[in-house]
């Protein structure tokens, strides 16, 4: 980029910067995450480092803070707020560390660490002990005054447990049960929905009604003293948030003392994994030198103290410059168009593709080959484009159209009335047969380790495989002669290959890859294959050695033996089952209807497939059941209903482990629960299932339960 293009993505990125900061600091409605602004600065500030002749004193980068609302009475901070300097990786944390040692003569650091509330910083002032004021952070020297609404906050105290004048700080937040209801309410009022929890604090906190305030059930945490004259200093941060605590002040419980950097990296890491189970956001981990006395020796920067970093989890959302369009063929022959751009950093992996669903998303949306994209991946969700920043346009974008021919075996693409997708209809693309393999191999279905999109490429390109079942008549001497493999590999992978050949019965019928055959009708529909072979003698045993099971059924096996018998459904016999199984039959499973119903049927009808079955079979493939009834606990058939948040494992996995146990999650207290499995900061279930007299199950008595079989 030369200096005339770069003076023109400079005024665009500052256009841009401004407005989003204005929807976020002034409106309190931004769409968009602090993480896009935060891409956008970064962008803008490498752009300006690069050319510094361009930087101009009213550019978004020299300043620092949030612009006020104007709605309220402005008053003066008692000292100015400094903001924290940002980490956003372990290896900055680390180069910190190493910073700040310097000031302390290398002694060892003892750091207290806190989660990054992600609520609205505030200021309140207590004169003889009682409540006086409340004020934004604002500009950092002038606040608003907030006075009215912060009081309807009932967590904090209008009294002090002692009779001082102090000035304390923390964040103002809102649960995000109460941010679903408040928006639940916005939507009944025909009104604007707030983007997320920070932003319906912010705009909370604005009310100028104290009265919708009230309703709006605000929360504090405070983890910092101002002014104040307390009888005795306090010599660290810890001691800080106990004063605090003593005094009466709402304080976060999960603050932690790390005895050195290694320890604070861990908890970061930590809580980027359980900050999902807390009923609030947090959005990072602020670490603070815990010695006071160190705090002093380190001092301050012309803007941020050296003693104190934020650490910010990974951004679930950044910004990244659309380079093609390209599209995808799928395993049902689905045609998906997929965005291709700069790698970037998003949540932690470097993302350079997303999907763009269909045609229509991409008209919706208005994206163009060459935009810059917000992107975005939550938790395991495949990244995805949430907008394209049109005010970045140089008007050299491209729009982008559907190929007519399948990009693989060109043949005709089609899409049918009323359907988004459109599909590659040619049974035979290679395409399709590739995707299919890729999942018959993955992890929840044969569970291949050391078969990758890369290998079975090469295995299609060289014409080792040809489908599914050549993959178990794989040979050493052939695989050598590829790229990819060693004489270790090669061994690797052709004894995953053999281990993998004994398969839950559920996990088999989900890799064959019929669509919309879910893992969870894929249970379904085994439970009901297995009840029937029982019925018809159609299960056989076989004495296997316990190397040959696969890790993911070696965990059902309480103590371990050399050798088990397993017992397993030839697949010739599961054919001809499945052959006699009327639609009516299929309808009336558990979860399968009408779409699955026809899409099992006729997958199992199909000649191509059963020639499949019938050498899978010779290939020596074994569907055990073994499984599905060696597990009975204390969990299996009984309707569980979760409330709050558990300190050993995130809600997601406890759903899963109760799923494994043949136990069924549901969402709502009845007559019918069995148990309620209950966390830390219950809801209104606690109540109602005490009502109901039914059995309360907390986090440790539930570990005890699933212990054999985790
Ligand atoms: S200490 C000099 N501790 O994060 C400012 N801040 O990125 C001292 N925040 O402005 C702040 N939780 O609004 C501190 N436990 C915590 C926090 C916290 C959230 C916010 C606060 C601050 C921002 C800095």
């Amino acid at each position: 980029m030369d200096k005339h293009q770069a003076q023109i993505r400079i005024n665009k990125l500052r256009d841009e910067i401004r407005f989003r900061n204005y929807e976020y600091f002034v409106l309190d409605k931004s769409e968009v995450s602090e993480a896009v602004r935060d891409s956008l600065k970064k962008e803008l500030i490498e752009l300006e480092k690069k050319y510094p002749e361009l930087i101009t004193s009213d550019s978004p980068t020299q300043r620092v803070g949030s612009a006020l609302s104007g709605r309220f009475k402005k008053v003066k901070h008692l000292t100015p707020k400094k903001s924290l300097q940002d980490a956003f990786s372990s290896q900055e944390i680390q180069d910190w560390h190493e910073r700040i040692q310097k000031f302390v003569l290398n002694e060892q650091i003892e750091y207290l660490c806190e989660p990054k509330i992600d609520g609205l910083n505030i200021t309140v002032i207590y004169e003889n002990g009682i409540y006086k004021r409340a004020l934004t952070r604002g500009n950092g020297i002038e606040g608003e005054d907030v006075t009215h609404a912060v009081k309807t906050i009932e967590s904090l105290p209008l009294k002090l447990a002692e009779n001082i004048h102090i000035e304390v700080s923390g964040e103002v937040y809102i649960s995000k049960k109460t941010f679903k209801e408040i928006n639940e309410d916005q939507k009944k009022q025909n009104k604007e929905l707030f983007a997320n929890p920070r932003n319906a604090a912010a705009g909370t906190i604005r009310q100028l009604d104290p009265n919708i305030a009230a309703n709006r059930k605000l929360n504090i945490f405070l983890y910092h003293i101002g002014v104040n004259n307390l009888h005795s200093k306090i010599e660290s941060q810890n001691n800080e948030l106990e004063t605090l605590k003593n005094l009466g002040l709402p304080v976060n419980p999960y603050a932690e003392c790390c005895k050195n950097i290694e320890e604070v990296i861990e908890f970061c890491e930590d809580w980027n994994q359980k900050r999902e189970n807390l009923p609030y956001e947090i959005d990072g981990i602020v670490i603070k030198v815990n010695d006071k006395n160190k705090q002093e020796k380190m001092g301050y920067t012309s803007k941020f103290p050296r003693f104190m970093i934020a650490y910010k989890f990974p951004a679930e959302q950044a910004i990244a410059k659309i380079l093609d369009i390209i599209v995808r063929v799928g395993r049902t022959g689905a045609i998906t168009p997929i965005a291709v751009f700069t790698p970037t950093l998003v949540a932690g992996s470097v993302i350079s593709r997303a999907t763009l669903h269909n045609q229509d998303e991409i008209n919706r949306k208005e994206i163009k080959i060459g935009d810059t994209a917000i992107i975005q991946k939550a938790g395991d969700v495949i990244p995805e484009v949430v907008e394209v920043l049109k005010n970045l346009r140089t008007g050299e974008e491209k729009d982008f159209k559907m190929p007519e021919n399948c990009p693989v075996c060109d043949k005709k693409i089609i899409k049918e009335d009323g359907e988004a997708i459109a599909r590659c209809i040619n049974p035979n693309c290679p395409a399709q047969e590739k995707e299919g393999i890729i999942h018959f191999v993955s992890k929840n279905g044969f569970n291949i380790e050391g078969l990758g999109i890369k290998v079975v490429e090469q295995l299609l390109n060289n014409g080792l495989i040809q489908d599914t079942s050549d993959i178990f008549t794989l040979k050493k001497d052939r695989l050598l002669s590829l790229d990819l493999f060693s004489d270790k590999r090669s061994e690797n992978l052709l004894q995953a290959i053999e281990k993998s050949k004994i398969i839950a019965l559920n996990k088999f019928l989900f890799a064959l890859g019929i669509r919309h055959l879910g893992e969870d009708s894929s249970q379904d529909l085994a439970e009901d294959l297995s009840r029937e072979a029982k019925n018809k003698n159609m299960v056989f045993e076989k004495e296997v050695a316990i190397t040959e099971i696969s890790s993911d059924q070696m965990s059902f096996f309480a103590e371990e033996k050399p050798k088990k018998n397993i017992e397993y459904i030839p697949v010739s016999k599961l054919l001809e089952l499945m052959i006699h199984k009327d639609l009516e039959h299929l309808l009336s499973l558990d979860g399968v209807g009408d779409k699955v119903a026809n899409s099992i049927y006729l997958w199992f009808n199909t000649k191509r497939n059963q020639d499949l079955l019938l050498k899978l079979e010779k290939n020596g493939i074994l569907p055990s059941i073994e499984t599905l009834k060696s597990i009975k606990t204390e969990l299996t058939d009984k309707k569980i209903v979760i409330t709050g948040t558990f300190s050993s494992l995130p809600r997601q996995q406890v759903k899963e482990i109760i799923k494994k146990h043949k136990g069924k999650v549901m969402s709502d207290i009845s007559a019918s629960t069995d148990y309620l499995l209950c966390g830390e900061n219950p809801g209104s279930k606690l109540k109602r299932a005490k009502e109901l007299k039914i059995k309360v199950v907390n986090e440790e008595e539930f570990l005890k339960m699933i212990e054999t079989y985790q």
